[in-house]
């Protein structure tokens, strides 16, 4: 399976750059079954904002990368989002475990909230950022 290469970066600078509504993020069959996602910057009218997809049980999903607790960050090394298990998305800061596929935090200091869930398309295999941000569904 090819190297996963966020947007904009080489395997040495993980650096991803930015993408807007529409953009191209990275091609579907590069992203692992509850494994390593890409992250992204994604322009939003708050400004750039980190971001990522990932691939969990035969779909594609994008959060914003901001934990609904303290807005941190979740990967506990850039691009590893899953738990040990591969079945919950973890923040890496305090633990916060999200559903992968709703992005609903189900446990935690944050239970109960979610995280801000991206609207994607595929389009030839390319994983797409479709539009802005929209709630995640609990
Ligand atoms: S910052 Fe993520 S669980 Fe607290």
């Amino acid at each position: 399976m090819a190297r996963i290469t966020p947007v904009g970066a080489t395997a040495d600078t993980p650096a991803p750059a930015c993408v807007d509504a529409g953009g191209r993020i990275c091609r579907a069959q590069e992203l692992i079954e509850s494994g390593r996602g890409v992250r992204f910057m994604l322009n939003t009218e708050h400004g750039p904002q980190s971001a990522f997809v990932i691939c969990y049980a035969g779909g594609i999903y994008g959060y914003l990368n901001k934990c609904a607790h303290r807005s941190i960050e979740l990967d506990w090394i850039p691009g590893e989002f899953f738990d040990i298990d591969g079945q919950f998305l973890i923040c890496a800061t305090h633990g916060a475990r999200y559903h992968p596929a709703t992005g609903a935090c189900v446990s935690g200091p944050c239970a109960g909230q979610a995280l801000v869930q991206l609207k994607l398309d595929l389009v030839d295999d390319e994983v797409r950022v479709a539009c802005a941000v929209r709630p995640a569904m609990s």
